[in-house]
């Protein structure tokens, strides 16, 4: 890459999302702001509903029906994809920026088999002959650690287990060298040394100096293991944007993101077992139901009366930044959480 080339390869600013329910009008993704530089894995983490897998949809702009986008741009490569049309942003979802989805078995055609699904991404991408196109996909297989990619190119995906699913899903979503890849809890339900695999192979895209992640996870010893940076969601906004070095050394700047640290079970670190969240007290506030201060202050141990009646400011330390009137800011002897 040239000298001075912009590093940032994708810039998230100010972005909305509301969506009509039932219960309400609700803003699941809100002023939500983060960038991934070119060779960096940022990992989003945050408990359950709190906005990871409609944040990671959106990079692609695609919204729930009924959703609505007020404000926002996301910058991908210096282009707001919000402002293209819809054959522009076919071109770039698979191609330059690819999501592994939560769900595989959503994700994949049952009626297709491997090969064809994955090959069609080339016939739709590239100019490649019918013998090229097989000879990618198989490579794309073997390098997604399925060890007999021939036999998987030939299989339905009800003919796999689901961690091999899994790993055609990495497959595809690598299959045209994409410069972002989004991977959505890439290792629920996978076997522990399968995990770990998988990771590998996330942490590698990065290596390239060229190309990003966004890795959402609920498994902290697995964002340890990936990610050059931790962001911390919480109904639905941004709370904190931090190294992860300091993430995992001194500790993070926001009170919930240290209650996630430390409700965190001993002894997972490095085991690469998933192992959801353990309940930090308190629950997450419906999104049609916000308290209106801060979010968490219902069950922040630090929260005073303003913080149950004014929206927080963005407070930043160097390169960490959080969303909180009462960030734990550097410290001498602040409590080191090390797995
Ligand atoms: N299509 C939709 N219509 C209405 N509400 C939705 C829709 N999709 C998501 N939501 C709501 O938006 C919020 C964020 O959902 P999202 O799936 O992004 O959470 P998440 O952080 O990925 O959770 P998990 O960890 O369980 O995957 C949740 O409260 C969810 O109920
Ligand atoms: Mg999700």
């Amino acid at each position: 890459m040239a000298e001075g080339e912009d590093r940032t390869l994708l810039e998230v600013r100010h972005l909305s999302v509301l969506i009509e329910t039932r219960e309400g009008m609700i803003r699941p993704v809100s002023d939500v702001s983060f960038a991934i530089g070119r060779g960096e894995a940022v990992a989003l983490v945050g408990e359950s509903g709190s906005g990871k897998t409609l944040t990671g949809l959106s990079v692609l702009c695609l919204f729930p029906p009924g959703a609505t986008v007020p404000s926002g741009e996301i910058l991908f490569e210096g282009q707001d994809l919000l402002r293209l049309d819809a054959a522009a942003l076919r071109m770039i979802r698979g191609q330059r920026i690819s999501m592994i989805f939560q769900e595989p078995q959503s994700a994949l055609n049952p009626v297709l088999t491997i090969g064809t699904q994955i090959s069609e991404l080339f016939k739709s991408h590239t100019d490649l002959s019918d013998s090229q196109v097989r000879e990618r996909v198989t490579e794309r297989l073997r390098s997604a650690g399925l060890p007999d990619p021939e036999r998987v190119f030939k299989s339905y995906p009800h003919q796999l287990s689901g961690g091999m699913r899994q790993r055609v899903m990495i497959a595809m979503a690598i299959a045209l060298d994409p410069h972002l890849v989004i991977a959505d809890e890439p290792t629920t339900a996978l076997d522990p040394t399968i995990a770990l695999q998988i990771l590998a192979l996330l942490s590698s895209i990065r290596e390239s100096r060229t190309k990003g992640l966004l890795f959402i996870s609920h498994d902290l010893a697995h964002v340890r293991r990936v990610s050059d940076r931790v962001l911390v969601m919480y109904a639905g906004r941004i709370v904190e944007d931090t190294p992860a070095p300091r993430f995992f050394g001194n500790g993070p700047l926001h009170p919930y993101s240290r209650a996630l640290l430390s409700s965190r079970p001993s002894g997972t670190g490095g085991t690469g077992r998933e192992t959801p969240l353990p309940a930090i007290p308190g629950q997450v506030p419906p999104l049609w139901n916000l308290p209106p201060g801060c979010a968490f202050a219902p069950r922040c141990p630090r929260a005073d009366d303003r913080c149950r009646t004014d929206q927080p400011p963005w407070q930043s330390e160097g390169a960490s930044g959080a969303l909180c009137f009462y960030p734990d800011l550097s410290s001498p002897g602040a409590p080191q959480h090390v797995a």
